[in-house]
């Protein structure tokens, strides 16, 4: 049994709205550096708020990853590290955490997500293949595409529209995924990659009813289904209080069910997870996790550790049972909709209905006179540092990179600015400072100018990219 009915506490008491099932044991003081000071770090950072030091930022919404603060349950865990190299012990409470709550049959550590992702495309994808997904992720579709995968996305329309209010636009839109197959053939696409929620669309859920019938899709053609399942905790969230019959089901047992659809799955510990590393690989097949389990060991250490220290995989087996408590989510997604309420009443445009990480500012209509080649959310993260000292992130035509056949820029319908709210960290009055600040930002928009790119690495751009004043 996974957990009783969800009552939360504020159900409890009577009560209706969400606070943080913990109080504050520990703090870490923040800083404001000066104006001329952050117009000095941002010039020396290329305008790339990726490249700025940590101590030079206010308000760090940079990312939710590896970001989230550790209950002191957790910490207590890191001092019970079996540091061996072969058969940690810790290994095994994290084997047995993900088969009580993900369900699948066999665990592979992996330093972080994209390990994970490495070694799944490795495995999995076969040169010339295609991936279908439900809209890219930067890392999850560079891993495929380096394994000699062609990524087509399969998101539903309403995804790439920041205005559409459709409950779950994370779906998979399955008439494009049979469109695929009557056009390639089921044996040319390699598997179906199933992210929730869908981190570049805005966090956005996907509901249990399009999971069920994907996997019924797949199983007429025998296309595996492989999740990215990095924030699927705060997807079942959206399945709990948005889609029938799932009100009355903990998120553990939605978490369930809905990885149950699947075969297997890559993790970024650092999300939903309430850890500051880690990530793992899980599938049900017995004979493709002995090749993940051959290749973890070129890649990323012993099949027992996987790049992680014993004491983050306890950190991580104890953070894992503290994401499934219905009351934890409803605070964390609780605060990513206060300030997702509060600048809607400004008016300032974001990514709607709100989702699970973070609030997405829509800087096509912040900014529309400045053209998408001169990078509006890029200089939207820019312009919001230098104001107030909050690092935000791009995702937008950056985050996208070039086409991997003709490349010319990647020029996606979202161009946005990602307010990430790391879990556990901030309070309400935080918040309150945040969205005064994008409110300021706003405020100077018809003056701002945008940027251009000084320099472009070659893989994952927005990560190193440097731009200079337009
Ligand atoms: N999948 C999703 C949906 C992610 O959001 C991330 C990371 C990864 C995979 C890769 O995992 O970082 O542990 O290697 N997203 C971070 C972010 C970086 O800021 O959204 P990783």
């Amino acid at each position: 049994m996974l957990g009783a009915t969800p009552q939360t506490m504020g159900q409890q008491l009577g009560r209706r709205s969400w606070a943080e099932p913990w109080k504050i044991k520990m703090v870490e003081p923040l800083r404001v550096i000066t104006r001329d000071e952050r117009e000095r770090a941002l010039r020396a950072a290329g305008y790339n708020t990726f490249l700025l030091k940590s101590d030079d930022v206010y308000i760090d919404l940079l990312t939710d990853s590896g970001t989230n603060a550790m209950s002191d349950r957790q910490w207590a865990g890191m001092l019970l590290g079996d540091e061996a190299y072969a058969g940690s012990r810790n290994f095994y409470h994290l084997e047995a955490a993900m088969q009580k709550y993900y369900g699948y049959k066999y665990l592979t550590p992996t330093h972080q997500g994209r390990g994970a992702e490495h070694i799944l495309s490795q495995i999995a994808v076969k040169p010339g293949q295609f991936v279908c997904g439900n809209m890219y992720f930067t890392t999850t579709r560079l891993h495929q595409e380096l394994a000699g995968g062609m990524f087509t996305d399969v998101i539903i329309d309403e995804a790439h529209d920041p205005a559409s209010l459709h409950p779950f636009k994370g779906n998979v839109d399955l008439r494009k995924v049979q469109a695929l197959i009557d056009q390639v053939g089921a044996q040319n696409i390699a598997y179906l990659s199933l992210a929730v929620t869908v981190n570049m669309a805005g966090g956005q859920p996907v509901s249990m009813a399009n999971a069920r019938e994907l996997r019924a899709l797949c199983n007429q053609h025998g296309i595996k289904i492989f999740l990215d399942a990095t924030r699927a905790l705060e997807n079942a969230f959206f399945i709990q209080e948005r889609e029938a019959g799932y009100q009355n089901k903990t998120l553990a047992e939605i978490l369930r069910e809905f990885c149950s659809y699947t075969d297997g799955a890559t993790m970024s510990a650092k999300k939903d997870s309430l850890a500051n590393i880690g990530g793992w690989l899980a599938l049900n097949d017995e004979e493709l996790f002995q090749e993940a389990s051959n290749l973890v060991v070129v890649y990323e250490g012993l099949h027992t550790y996987g790049g992680m220290a014993g004491r983050d995989m306890e950190a991580l087996a104890i953070g894992i049972e503290e994401s499934a408590q219905d009351d934890h989510m409803r605070a964390r997604i609780g605060q990513v909709r206060y300030l997702g309420d509060l600048l809607t009443d400004w008016g300032i445009p974001i990514v709607l209905p709100v989702g699970g990480h973070a609030i997405f500012l829509d800087a096509r209509a912040f900014y529309p006179h400045i053209p998408q080649d001169e990078f509006p959310a890029q200089t939207l993260a820019a312009e919001l540092y230098l104001d107030s000292g909050i690092r935000a992130m791009e995702r937008g035509i950056v985050s996208a990179g070039r086409n991997a056949q003709t490349g010319d820029h990647n020029r996606p319908k979202l161009e946005l600015t990602r307010l990430t709210i790391p879990r556990r960290v901030y309070t309400q009055a935080h918040m309150d400072v945040v969205a005064e600040a994008v409110k300021a930002v706003y405020e100077h928009r018809a003056t701002t100018r945008g940027l251009k790119m000084a320099f472009e690495p070659k893989y994952l751009r927005f990560f190193q990219a440097r731009f200079e004043r337009l």
